[in-house]
Parts: C-alpha cells; sequence; structure tokens
C-alpha cells in the first residue's frame, strides 16, 4: 500500500501541456467543441502509438501462443444479443427535475442532491439507459437495418474463435489480441480523456482449459501488473484491486481492476476478468454453430474457458503522461521534464542545429538522415538552444543531439540526456551505435 496522496493540480498541467504542445486538442475546437471527443496531435498520436506498440509487443509479438486480430467496429444486433450487451449494457440514468441535467445515479456522491443546481429529491426514478451507440446499414433506416458501434474489442475475439482457431493451428491456452476502437454513449463522460465516448482498448481473450482458469487469472494479473511497472509507472501509482461479489459482471466469476492514482483519486485502468465459458457458449447457443475446442489427442470436445486483460489505450496514455510530469528548479528556473519511458516518447531524438546558419544545415540534416530511419526525430532549428533543450525535456525526447560550429572540424556531436541533462561528445560514425545502446525496442 502506498503513502502518495492525489495531486489535483496535475490535472490542469497536463491538460494544459497537451494543448500547448500537440498532444491532445479537443475535437471541433473551431466549432465550439464536440464534448468528450478529443483528438490526437502531432506529438499525441506517436505517444498512443508507443503504448499500443508496447502493448502489442508484450502481448503478441513475444509470445507464440497469441495471435492478433483487427476485427470490424459496425456489427450486427445478433454479435450483442448474445453478448448481452442489448440487455445489460446500460448504466442508471436520472433527471434532475429542476434543471434538467441527466446524471449516472452510480456516481452520485448523494443520490438525494442534485450536483449542478443542488436541488433536494429532485430526481426522476432512474432507467436504463442502453450505452451502445445504434445506427442504420444500407440506405434504409428503420427496422431490420440497425447496426452498433461496438462498446468493446472483444467480442471480436468471441464470434472469430473457430475461424482463428481452425487457421492458426493453435490449441489452448493461447490467446487472440486486438487493439481498437471502441464506442459508448457515456451519460457523464469526464476527466479529460479518462471517460469518452469514442476510445480505444487494447484487449486479449486467453483461451485455457476450465481446469487452469484460475491459475492463468492470477497469472495475467501479474503479468499485467509488470507491464506498466516496466514502462517506467512507479511503483505507489498502481495497485491490483480484487472486485467484490457484488460488483461482479453477469459473466465473471473474479475480476481485478490495475487502478492508478489519478489526480481525483484511484480509478481504473485495466480489468483483468475471469469470464468461464460464458462468451463462447452465448455465440454457440445464439448462432447454432459448434464453438469448442476438440482435443485429438483425447478425442474430447470441450469449451474453452477465458481469462480477458481488458486496457484502455487512450486512458493509459494519459496515466503515463500523469506519472511522468515531473517539475524541478534547475539554475533558478523552472524545468517541466516529462521522463516518460523512452520507449513511451513521442520523439526518441532530437536533432538542434546550434544556429540555423547556412554552413550547419547540411551537417545538421545529414545527422537527421542517419537517425531518421531508426526513430521518431524531431529536428529544430529556431530560437536559442536552451529554450529548444526545454521544449524537448516538456515532452520527453530522451536525447537532443546538437551540431555546431566544431562539428565541421571534428565529426562530432553533442548528445544531451533528458534526465540528467549530462552531455556526451559523440563522433558522428559512432552517433546510431551510442543511441541504439540507449534506446531499447
Ligand atoms: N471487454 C471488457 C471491457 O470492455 P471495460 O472495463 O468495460 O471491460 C476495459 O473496459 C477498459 O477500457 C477500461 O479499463 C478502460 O481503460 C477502457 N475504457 C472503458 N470505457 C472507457 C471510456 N468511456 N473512455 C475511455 N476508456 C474506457
Amino acid at each position: 500500500m502506498t503513502d502518495r496522496t492525489p495531486d489535483p493540480e496535475l490535472f490542469d498541467k497536463i491538460v494544459n501541456l497537451s494543448k500547448r504542445r500537440g498532444i491532445v486538442f479537443q475535437s471541433a475546437e473551431i466549432y465550439g467543441g464536440f464534448r468528450s471527443t478529443y483528438d490526437y496531435g502531432p506529438l499525441g498520436v506517436l505517444l498512443l502509438r508507443n503504448v499500443k506498440e508496447q502493448w502489442w509487443r508484450s502481448i503478441v509479438q513475444t509470445r507464440h501462443e497469441v495471435v492478433g486480430l483487427d476485427a470490424a467496429i459496425l456489427s450486427p444486433p445478433q454479435v450483442w444479443e448474445a453478448s448481452g450487451h442489448l440487455d445489460n449494457f446500460s448504466d442508471p440514468l436520472v433527471d434532475c427535475t429542476n434543471c434538467n441535467n441527466r446524471f449516472r445515479l452510480d456516481k452520485l456522491d448523494d443520490p438525494e442532491t442534485c450536483p449542478n443546481c443542488e436541488a433536494k429529491k429532485s430526481f426522476t426514478e432512474p432507467r436504463a439507459f442502453n450505452l451502445m451507440f445504434k445506427t442504420f446499414a444500407g440506405p434504409v433506416e428503420g427496422a431490420g437495418h440497425e447496426v452498433y458501434l461496438r462498446p468493446e474489442t472483444a467480442q471480436g475475439m468471441f464470434v472469430d474463435f473457430m475461424n482463428v482457431l481452425n487457421t492458426s493451428r493453435k490449441r489452448p491456452p493461447f490467446g487472440i489480441a486486438q487493439i481498437g476502437k471502441s464506442f459508448r454513449n457515456e451519460i457523464t463522460p469526464g476527466n479529460f480523456v479518462f471517460r469518452t465516448r469514442e476510445f480505444e482498448q487494447m484487449e486479449m481473450e486467453y483461451f485455457v482449459p476450465p481446469e487452469d482458469s484460475e491459475q492463468w487469472y492470477d497469472y495475467w494479473k501479474t503479468e499485467r501488473m509488470n507491464w506498466y511497472l516496466d514502462l517506467g509507472m512507479p511503483e505507489d501509482t498502481i495497485r491490483l484491486r480484487e472486485h467484490d461479489a457484488d460488483e461482479l459482471s453477469h459473466y465473471s466469476t473474479g475480476t481485478a481492476d490495475v487502478e492508478f492514482l489519478f489526480p481525483w483519486g484511484w480509478d481504473e485502468l485495466e480489468g483483468v476478468a475471469n469470464r468461464g465459458d460464458y462468451d463462447l457458449t452465448q455465440h454457440a447457443n445464439h448462432s447454432g454453430e459448434r464453438i469448442e475446442y476438440f482435443d485429438q489427442a483425447t478425442n474430447e470436445r470441450w469449451i474453452p474457458h477465458v481469462i480477458e486483460p481488458a486496457a484502455g489505450a487512450t486512458r493509459t496514455a494519459f496515466a503515463f503522461l500523469l506519472a511522468a510530469y515531473a517539475e524541478e528548479e534547475v539554475n533558478d528556473e523552472t524545468r517541466t521534464v516529462l521522463r516518460l519511458d523512452s520507449r513511451l516518447a513521442p520523439y526518441k531524438v532530437a536533432v538542434l542545429p546550434l544556429s540555423k546558419k547556412d554552413t550547419l544545415t547540411p551537417t545538421a540534416h545529414e545527422i537527421f538522415d542517419i537517425v531518421k530511419g531508426k526513430w521518431m526525430c524531431d529536428y529544430d532549428e529556431t530560437q536559442a538552444i536552451g529554450r529548444r533543450y526545454r521544449r524537448q525535456d516538456e515532452v520527453g525526447t530522451p536525447f537532443c543531439v546538437t551540431v555546431d560550429f566544431d562539428t565541421l572540424d571534428d565529426r562530432a556531436v553533442t548528445v544531451r540526456e533528458r534526465d540528467t541533462m549530462a552531455q556526451d561528445r559523440v563522433s558522428i560514425d559512432q552517433l546510431v551505435n551510442y543511441l541504439s545502446d540507449r534506446l531499447p525496442d
């Protein structure tokens, strides 16, 4: 357990940095902004890609028993009938009869008082509000043409289970993993990109022999915690919380949340759930297809149980930003630095010619060309060098490479490290080796 307390001021600092440096923008801002929807700017898209890349690497690339999938976002009602989402995927919605605002009953601090106008006992009876976005396929709107935007990526893995099993020749325990957008018509989105109506998930369904499900459930809880720690989340900002029995979803025999200490307190980053055989059984019953594993060695057919680590990519990127943010005093000035793990940093290297003189530009371009094929690099030649270092620090760039007038004579550059600010003189022909030693994939 931890002594660290939430830092409410951090929230505004990250929102401001995100806007100022092109990490996250309010969507449709020129039209007044589209509430709860965000665009990832030039730096945000790199951070988000790196988070997803690290997840994919740890879940798919480095495991022979896990394969990937990219299933469709639009899906017919049958999928969501079988999964239980049409009946169950709803939140209790109440309206305030005084100010007409709507709230999720289960998220109200005081279910008797409207948090907007402070009226007492002004709420309507709660009604179930289904969170799925419905639209229509084809030119005709109406019954029989409804389709849904997926509210989770998980169902793609269950619906395609037999296709993957038959084509990949895997046998339990094995996993199917997917990263992609999901959509939920959240009643109360908020806290910046923490809860949005359009977001990205990173989910894996791990199919195991039923008798081994508890063991794999424990395994994946540990693995997933280690992933965050390995990518630099401080130990006292992250914890695993087992759900109480009354919190469990209808299908789950065990769920634990990976929680992060957000500026407003502990909140969910990821759920790891033991889903039993619920999903495969439901889809078998609803589709009339056989969905099971046939073990040729024993001549037995059985339905695998599923362990699911389900993370939010956008939410996780936000948490990494919060965890990395630091301010420190350097030479009587406040230096803002994002101490992101280099694998997550948007740019790994910034190439900075000392001045914008024509004499330095060709060599600076030559350096950029040497490093650009291996890493995402920035190139910046405006402003004083100290200002440019600070600009790279605040977006987490691990290394700045400065080309100065000596470079023209000694074919060497100055490499400055973000956290220590230590500088090394490195010859150009050793630069890629030098950086490779310090920038793991
Ligand atoms: N297949 C199981 C599932 O979808 P979930 O707990 O509803 O489980 C998994 O979602 C993760 O997706 C959450 O832990 C969170 O990180 C992310 N997530 C869910 N709803 C979100 C939203 N409205 N905005 C951003 N991320 C969300």
